[in-house]
């Protein structure tokens, strides 16, 4: 058993670990209680778990979380505020994307790395960041329009 600090949504938290590879989805929802991440896979594949790592879209399900000490991990619930959120989230709740709402955390979080790094990007280049999310409920349309909007919003 060891001792591992991580730095979430600028808060300090310590958990003890018995296995160094441990996923950092595992150590979010089930010792930390961050819920937003979401278990869809477990192989990287499908982006449900996706949190920020120093900004970068991170699938959280494939990464160990013993690698992460000294690092800034960012989830959705860090992204912004109710008073003051983030445009990708601003633009899921004026396009009233959500469903179920299972995938928004995905989506959400890959589009936001994507915008910061990406100003102005055309259709072709958001379809091409967004590949291999998944929506079961079929929101890719709504998904589409708000990913562009946001990208409006930021300049
Ligand atoms: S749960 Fe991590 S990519 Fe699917
Ligand atoms: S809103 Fe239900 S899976 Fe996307």
């Amino acid at each position: 058993m060891a001792q591992l600090t991580l730095t979430i949504d600028g808060t300090s938290r310590t958990i003890e670990i018995d296995d160094p590879d441990m996923p950092l989805l595992y150590a979010l929802r089930d010792e930390l209680k961050f819920n937003n991440p979401r278990f869809g896979c477990g192989l990287g594949q499908c982006g449900a778990c996706t949190v920020h790592i120093d900004g970068h879209a991170v699938r959280s399900c494939i990464t160990p979380v013993s690698a992460l000490a000294g690092k800034k991990i960012t989830t959705l619930a860090g992204l912004g505020t109710p008073e003051k959120p983030h445009p990708i989230q601003a633009a899921y709740v004026l396009e009233q994307v959500p469903q179920c709402g299972y995938c928004i955390n995905g989506w959400i979080m890959t589009a936001a790395a994507f915008l910061r790094d990406k100003k102005k990007p055309t259709e072709a280049e958001i379809r091409n960041a967004l590949t291999g999310l998944k929506c079961r409920c079929g929101t890719h349309m709504s998904i589409m329009r708000a990913v562009k909007r946001a990208a409006e919003m930021m300049g």
